[in-house]
């Protein structure tokens, strides 16, 4: 999708759509007051006549609107003014998307950022209405033998904007289309099937993307080299398959100073989880193709910093590996040695996740992250939690948890925190080992936690994120879901500009 900003009037402009609101009981937008007298109350009267009435969620599609020279007006309704914060607005902006992805409209202006909206400035609402734009095009097509997209799709957007306003939209869009073109890395690598979205795919995409970009280098960690520094923890869950573990590091260096310390994400890359020797129940295990949607964001991020120019060190690191279960796969009660010689007493194989994310939080010593964030499809428990609203952050740090919570709203793609409080540790006791990876049932997110703390006590700002509940959505709208990368990207953002 193409966007642009336009600062002709909306009554002249040469599009397919043009995109205005309307707040509750009938009170137009300043760009849709301006279409009205250039039709001679026509819009007033159709709102006069009850068709809409400015509800958030509803709309209103009209045709050739006197006096206006695009071929249609869309209306949607924004609600009560004083509630319009920039999650209602995100809202209101996926539905005009949607609206106008099945009118046969082509091209669209949309002059919504003349809106108030609660806490966003000018640049803020470009981004959003960008990427609602951007996200309603997206389609995981590729393994369809024939594309079901309409013939004539929405392909381009202008944002309809004041003279003045010109700069800093343009900042907004192309921060927005920054991170739309990695939210679409993210959604294609999570969306693809395991036999083609391999560890070693994700590799070959570490690879093209450092080959696309100057700043973007890739290294990638064979097995043999993970034995050698003695990663017991990681190697031990694939070894019930065919496909060959890699540890995959990505650094973008966009930071003035080359040498300023990294913020470091860690993303699991299980690129599919049958549960191995503790094998999963067969219904809905085929949505374990998601299980690297923690590494599918950290891809996304490192694309999109790049995209940016952001100005910022940030490094990616993925563990990937498919757990899956055969004759040399690891059994429970098997136990193995960390790379931080801490040694592990395996109690269910299906707790994989945690092992390979703690030999790479290990590995990430080598970094010395300013920051350090992992990011994974953790524990069924945390969509028993939270649902798929939040995702579930626990840090021990109380400073670096607020600057996420921030990103969080400032995004729209929320967390919520869960303690690490000592007392949990208790349930990772073993009998055999220094300690087991499972906690039971009880706090089954937090004591994953607890788990991944043993491992990133040296670190200053370490935080966790349990995306199992958000990373992907069921049903109706079953894919990849893209989070939490826009919470991610805005705490970068933050940072940079703070
Ligand atoms: N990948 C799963 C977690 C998961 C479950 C994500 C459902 C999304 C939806 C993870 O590897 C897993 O299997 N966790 C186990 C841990 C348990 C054995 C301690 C779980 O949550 O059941
Ligand atoms: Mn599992
Ligand atoms: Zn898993």
């Amino acid at each position: 999708m193409d966007f642009s900003v336009t600062a002709t009037a909306a009554t002249n402009e040469q599009t397919d759509a043009v995109v205005i609101g309307v707040f509750e009981h009938r009170r137009l937008s300043p760009a849709g007051d301006a279409l009205d007298r250039a039709s001679e109350g026509y819009l007033r009267a159709i709102l006069e006549s009850g068709d809409i009435d400015g509800d958030a969620d509803s709309s209103l599609l009209l045709h050739n609107v006197p006096g206006v020279c695009a071929r249609r007006v869309l209306l949607v309704g924004c609600g009560k003014p004083e509630a319009l914060d920039l999650r209602q607005f995100q809202r209101i902006n996926a539905v005009a998307s949607r609206v106008l992805q099945g009118s046969g409209a082509s091209s669209a202006t949309n002059c919504l950022t003349d809106l108030e909206v609660q806490g966003a400035d000018l640049r803020r609402k470009a981004r959003a209405v960008v990427e609602a734009s951007a996200g309603s095009g997206y389609r995981f097509d590729e393994c369809k033998s024939e594309a079901e997209r309409p013939a004539q799709p929405l392909s381009r957007i202008a944002l309809g904007v004041d003279d003045a306003a010109r700069a800093e939209v343009e900042a907004g869009v192309a921060e927005a289309r920054a991170i739309s073109a990695g939210l679409t890395l993210t959604k294609d690598l999570a969306n693809r099937p395991a036999n083609i979205c391999t560890p070693a795919h994700l590799a070959e995409q570490a690879e093209a993307l450092a080959h696309r970009f100057e700043r973007i280098t890739t290294s990638v960690l064979e097995e043999a080299g993970m034995a050698e520094l003695g990663m017991g923890a990681l190697l031990s869950v694939s070894q019930g398959s065919r496909q060959p573990a890699k540890l995959i590091t990505m650094e973008y260096r966009g930071a003035a100073d080359a040498k300023a310390k990294p913020f470091v994400f860690v993303g699991k890359g299980v690129t599919f989880d049958t549960g191995g020797i503790s094998i999963k129940p067969s219904a809905g295990m085929e949505e374990m193709k998601f299980d690297m949607g923690g590494a599918a964001s950290v891809f996304g991020l490192i694309r999109a910093c790049a995209e940016m120019n952001l100005p910022a060190n940030v490094i990616g690191l993925v563990p990937a590996v498919e757990n899956m279960p055969d004759g040399n796969a690891i059994r429970p009660g098997d136990i193995v040695t960390s790379l931080a010689g801490k040694t592990i007493e395996i109690i269910n194989t299906d707790a994989e996740g945690r092992l390979i994310l703690c030999d790479a939080l290990t590995y990430a010593q080598r970094f010395e992250p300013e920051t350090i964030i992992d990011i994974a499809t953790l524990t069924g428990a945390c969509v028993v939690a939270l649902g798929s609203q939040a995702s579930a952050l626990m840090t021990p740090n109380d400073a670096l948890a607020q600057e996420l919570f921030e990103a969080g709203e400032a995004s729209g793609d929320r967390c919520w925190r869960l303690p690490l409080w000592e007392e949990y540790q208790d349930q990772l006791h073993s009998a055999f080992a220094d300690f087991t990876h499972v906690g039971g049932r009880d706090a089954g997110s937090i004591t994953a936690g607890c788990f991944l703390w043993r491992f990133a006590r040296d670190y200053e700002r370490w935080a966790h994120f349990d995306i199992a509940g958000t990373a992907w959505n069921r049903g109706e709208q079953k894919g990849a879901t893209g989070r939490p990368l826009p919470l991610l990207m805005q705490y970068l953002l933050d940072r940079v500009n703070a």
